[in-house]
């Protein structure tokens, strides 16, 4: 019988924490009948986030051809699909003919197509519908790149701290070494070239062979939006030290307070840094809400057709990226255009979409700073805060949010499970649950809180 000691020692070393032991326990005090405040996970329609209705009614129609042209009526005898996305269902299974097939490897090239306009509309540069890869959602797409880029024990990759366990967890399982680099707390998590630097020199002397550098943006889980002097002095140092860059960039569409978010993809190309070869990742996770649809992009720049080619041979042992998350992937890039006859309902469920998520932040960020002992930066972006803890000594913040389950049902991740500077202790929380169960949380981690630290 295969036993624990026939797995591969990286999978066991493997640490994967937004879904670790305190996940487990919420899970069991459920079953025994507790209701849960779920602030651990960035996954929006499990806390009640409604789709987007033109995504999924086209999607309807597109799994369901003989739908297509078929007037379906509500209770007020108003119809339930517009014209215009019968015809867009039309099109798209013209073009494709079926959801239920395998796609090509780099995935649906209409779709590609799409991506590359998207692109080119968001940041006025070309894009090659022959540079970017439709994938299961960004993870499999980061993987894939590690997976490429680990080529032995001593293949360093650098993350940002704190990270996105996606990165220090995939490394461990490829077998490399991730390189932190911690954000600047101070600076709303800012990225800091002295910081990347040390790090970068401290790994050089121990014989690691660093080859790429991540950066999230806008980020998780600290909630920060790189302004761009950052973006463009992270390039340069990669250009410095003939590093890849992994843009991961999933939060791109979720941004508040005015904040800008600038692409990767644009400074490269301003910077004419055309020997740093770059990778970034969108996905409709957060954009759109649509986690369990898996659907994702990856867009390269500056890399080499061979080594294209074996980014497209990695997918293709996956045979292809999920065929409908791709159709949803072309429709979250061509949502409907004023004119149209489904405009109207698109515009005022994204913006509801976005005001809300806006509206979380503020809660948030009052709520969080005026606890004494507590305090977070800006939320700028993504829909995550990650509040610094000032701990009585000998606690720590696996010790707080353990208690804090146990006593009043809220989950959060500890700042533990991300990566943090020695002798500092954080939390990370999404602001994803309603509005008015996000307030009562804040009153009732505010008095947990002034009992724990007493
Ligand atoms: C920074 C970051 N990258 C990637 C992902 C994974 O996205 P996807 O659902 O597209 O795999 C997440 C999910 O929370 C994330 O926070």
């Amino acid at each position: 019988m295969l036993t624990l000691n026939d797995i591969s020692k990286n999978v066991i070393d493997m640490q994967y924490e937004v879904r670790g032991a305190l996940v487990t326990r919420a899970g069991q005090m459920e079953k025994e009948g507790r209701t849960i405040v779920k602030c651990n996970l960035g996954n929006p329609q499990e806390l009640g986030q409604r789709p987007l209705s033109y995504l999924r009614q086209v999607l309807a129609l597109v799994t369901s051809p003989d739908l297509i042209g078929t007037s379906i009526k509500d209770q007020n005898g108003n119809e339930v699909i517009h014209a215009d996305l019968h015809q867009r269902a039309r099109t798209i299974i013209d073009i494709t003919r079926t959801v239920g097939r395998y796609t090509e490897s780099a995935g649906l090239e209409y779709v590609r197509r799409q991506v590359a306009e998207f692109i080119t509309r968001r940041d006025s540069i070309p894009a090659s519908p022959d540079m970017i890869m439709l994938t299961d959602g960004a993870s499999p797409a980061v993987k894939s790149v590690l997976q490429a880029i680990i080529s032995s024990p001593k293949t360093g990759i650098m993350i940002p701290v704190p990270r996105y366990p996606l990165y220090s967890a995939s490394i461990t399982a490829l077998g490399g070494q991730a390189v932190g680099y911690y954000l600047d707390e101070e600076h709303d998590w800012e990225t800091n070239v002295a910081e990347m630097e040390r790090a970068y020199s401290e790994a050089k002397k121990r014989g690691i062979d660093i080859k790429a550098l991540v950066v999230i943006n806008p980020g998780n889980p600290t909630g920060d939006v790189l302004p761009e002097h950052d973006i463009i002095d992270t390039i340069k140092f990669a250009q410095e030290h003939n590093l890849t860059i992994l843009a991961d960039e999933v939060y791109q569409d979720n941004i508040f307070n005015g904040n800008k978010f600038y692409s990767f993809a644009k400074h490269v190309l301003e910077l004419k840094a055309d020997d740093v070869s770059l990778f970034s990742f969108h996905s409709g996770s957060k954009a759109v809400g649509e986690c369990g649809l898996r659907m994702g992009y990856m867009e390269m720049r500056n890399i080499p057709t061979e080594v294209y080619d074996q980014m497209v041979k990695i997918q293709s042992v996956s045979l292809c990226a999920n065929h409908i998350g791709q159709v949803a992937m072309g429709l979250m890039v061509t949502p409907p255009r004023p004119g149209e006859a489904s405009f109207t309902i698109y515009d005022r469920e994204y913006k509801e979409l976005q005001r809300n998520l806006e509206e979380k932040a503020k809660l948030m960020y009052e709520g969080i700073n005026r606890i004494p002992g507590m305090h977070t930066a800006e939320i700028q972006g993504a829909m995550y805060a990650f509040p610094h803890l000032d701990l009585p000594a000998g606690k720590t913040d696996v010790d707080y949010c353990t208690t804090l389950l146990e006593e009043t049902g809220i989950l959060f991740v500890p700042g533990s499970g991300f990566g943090q500077r020695a002798g500092t202790n954080h939390f990370r929380t999404t602001l994803l649950p309603p509005k008015a169960e996000l307030a009562s949380m804040l009153s009732k981690l505010e008095k947990f809180h002034k009992v724990f630290v007493a």
